[in-house]
């Protein structure tokens, strides 16, 4: 049976209320409509599809051998993409985001885009008594999450496969949300999804990103119109990505790295 550990999840179906678990059986039931959204090996399926509207950059994320690798040596904590994308390593881009994030031990988050785990897994070993929603769209990623979460006996993480489309949280559930390597993905809806985390947040609550920033050098910078304009990514400069997320109501904004093709920021919600 899955946990809902408490979360205000709106029935994407009729989103006139909020969803519940069903005792001893892996499903859960919307007490309005009836709609019934299946919770096997660990992950809310809130999504009919496997990925609806994902775009096609994404694809790799749903392979089952980039997968396998994404969290390791190979791929997310590599030296190359370390040197040559995000100009940081991975450890000390965990230690700029989680300092920021000023996580307590009872604080309720949500790791948006959370992929296999990389932020949402450490996290809930820091918010001990509280709880985090990992939320993302590619089922293979989360199955990963989840069966991690499940050898690891980590009880305080719910995964929901479902897509930032259509986000079904209340507004003010979270002390914190982490979005990193993902915000570039959604330059269509990039507005309306931050005026929906900000709304998220309670007051008081803190937003970390970690998005593709334009590098400065002008070959480079050729290079990311060029992607942009092919894959519908969108890079930032620092003072872009600001602007945004004062745009959408966020407060003290700050660029913690700014290098090569990585920006880390977090924004506050007073
Ligand atoms: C580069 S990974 C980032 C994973 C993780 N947050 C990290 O920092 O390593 C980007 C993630 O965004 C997810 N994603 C892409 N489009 C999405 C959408 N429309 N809704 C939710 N997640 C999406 C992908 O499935 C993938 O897991």
């Amino acid at each position: 049976m899955v946990e809902l550990l408490g979360f205000k999840i709106n029935c994407p179906k009729c989103r006139l209320a909020n969803l519940e678990a069903e005792s001893s059986v892996e499903k859960v039931r919307c007490p309005k409509c009836g709609a019934i959204f299946p919770a096997t090996n660990g992950v809310l399926d809130l999504l009919n599809e496997e990925s609806p509207g994902m775009i096609a950059i994404s694809e790799p994320m749903k392979w089952n051998w980039v997968v396998k690798i994404y969290n390791g040596i190979l791929w997310r904590r590599s030296f190359w993409m370390s040197k040559w994308m995000f100009g940081i390593g991975f450890d000390q881009e965990y230690k700029l985001i989680t300092d920021a994030a000023k996580l307590s031990p009872k604080d309720s988050v949500l790791d948006l885009a959370c992929g296999p785990g990389t932020y949402t897994k450490p996290i809930a070993q820091i918010v001990k008594q509280g709880r985090i929603v990992g939320f993302d769209i590619s089922l293979p990623m989360l199955g990963f999450a989840a069966n991690q979460a499940q050898k690891e006996e980590l009880k305080n993480i719910l995964y929901i496969h479902g897509t930032v489309k259509d986000i079904p949280f209340a507004n003010e559930e979270f002390d914190v949300i982490n979005c990193c390597g993902a915000l570039h993905l959604f330059r269509d809806i990039l507005p309306e999804l931050l005026i929906k985390i900000n709304a998220m947040l309670k007051p008081g609550g803190r937003f970390t990103i970690g998005a593709g920033r334009k590098p400065d050098d002008k070959f480079n910078r050729k290079l990311v119109i060029l992607s942009t304009k092919k894959t519908g990514l969108k890079y930032f400069t620092p003072e872009e990505l600001k602007h945004n997320l004062y745009d959408a109501g966020f407060s003290d904004v700050k660029i913690h790295h700014s290098k090569r093709y990585w920006l880390i920021a977090s924004a506050n919600k007073f």
